[in-house]
């Protein structure tokens, strides 16, 4: 299980304080990916004309642009809505960046009160996300959206 607690506590260290938005969201998926057990991705789509750019990320090439409504992440945007998935194969929609995974988590991320973007994390367990994952990576997200705020628009 992961400490949370402690997970957030090195986020806030590692970016607080460092004015560099890619910096800190290449930091952040940096951590997630050594940190989190069982996890074959961890990063990062960013907003751009209306579609999900591929942003600072950790783990194999993924695909560069997703639309609104389009597989998971699109799916977190479009409802504005944390996405828990423990089996994607039974996922209407679902975009395999990697063959590989079966699990998945997406927060979107706001800034101004829109959706900015979305942190994206996969698995190749089936159901290895928790509702404990969910509030601790909520968090992690919330702290993000607090020390980037609107940099985060216009950095894809
Ligand atoms: N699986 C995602 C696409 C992104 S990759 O997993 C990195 C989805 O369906 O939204």
């Amino acid at each position: 299980m992961t400490d949370y607690k402690e997970l957030n506590e090195r986020l806030r260290a590692l970016i607080s304080d460092v004015p560099h938005p890619i910096a800190n969201l290449a930091n952040a998926a940096a951590l997630l990916f050594e940190t989190l057990e069982g996890i074959n991705w961890a990063g990062f789509y960013l907003m751009k004309d209306e579609k999900l750019v591929l942003g600072p990320f950790q783990g194999r090439p993924a695909c560069i642009e997703i639309a609104p409504g389009r597989g998971v992440c699109g799916t977190a945007v479009r409802e504005d809505k944390t996405q828990l998935v423990p089996d994607v194969h039974k996922f209407p929609g679902h975009i395999a960046c990697d063959p590989t995974s079966r699990s998945e988590l997406v927060v979107p991320l706001h800034a101004g009160g829109c959706v900015a973007g979305v942190l994206d994390i996969d698995s190749p367990l089936q159901g290895r996300f928790t509702q404990d994952d969910r509030e601790g990576i909520e968090q992690f997200a919330a702290i993000l959206e607090r020390e980037l705020g609107g940099r985060l628009v216009g950095l894809v």
